[in-house]
């Protein structure tokens, strides 16, 4: 057990910034060689620092759309590899409640396995409890068992299952109560 948090605890949630661009853009290049779905990973086009200074104003809560709400998104680094991205929602909205809820992650397909999603969800959720949360909402397809299996390790306790909007498949939906955990 020690071992494992001693290879765990170098991993890092970060503040998006524009020197990691070749790391962000040989963890795209890994998702589409791996052909995952594309909901998994945002393509930054060719201005970096403007992907950048986007992901800053959405954490800031400017010039979003209607139906989106503030959103940081946090990179996960290890050994200066980019292994994974999460997102933070401030607050939620009736979709998010459905679909989507506070926090959302992807690691790269070869760092899989290793524990990092089930580090990157706990780092988080000290954030969540920074920005004033008290309990979290996450939800993922019934069939995503390492998805499930990491909101579980961090305290997630399932509740009733959404319709995923889109395909009108289920999704189960997990709280993570802050205050207790
Ligand atoms: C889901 C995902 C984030 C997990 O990342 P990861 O770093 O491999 O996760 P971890 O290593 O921290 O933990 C995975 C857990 O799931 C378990 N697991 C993995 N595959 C599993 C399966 N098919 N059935 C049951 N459990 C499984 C692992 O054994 C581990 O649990 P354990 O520590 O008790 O052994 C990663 O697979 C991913 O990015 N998938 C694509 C994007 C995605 O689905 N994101 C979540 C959207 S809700």
């Amino acid at each position: 057990m020690s071992g494992w948090i001693e290879t765990m605890s170098n991993v890092q949630l970060l503040h998006p910034t524009t020197d990691i661009e070749p790391e962000y853009r040989a963890f795209i290049a890994e998702f589409i060689e791996q052909q995952e779905p594309e909901m998994f990973y945002r393509l930054p086009g060719d201005d970096f620092a403007e992907f950048v200074a986007q992901l800053h104003r959405e954490a800031r809560g400017e010039g979003l759309p209607d139906w989106a709400v503030p959103q940081n998104t946090l990179w996960a680094v290890r050994d200066a590899r980019l292994v994974g991205v999460l997102k933070l929602r401030h607050r939620l909205t009736p979709a998010l409640e459905s679909r989507g809820g506070h926090i959302g992650y992807f690691v790269r397909p070869s760092a899989r396995g290793r524990g990092i999603a089930t580090r990157m969800l706990a780092m988080a959720l000290d954030k969540a409890r920074a920005l004033g949360l008290t309990r979290v909402l996450l939800t993922c397809d019934i069939d995503n068992h390492a998805s499930a299996r990491v909101m579980v390790k961090n305290g997630g306790v399932r509740t009733t299952d959404s319709a995923d909007p889109g395909t009108g498949l289920p999704l189960a939906r997990y709280w993570i109560d802050l205050e207790t955990r």
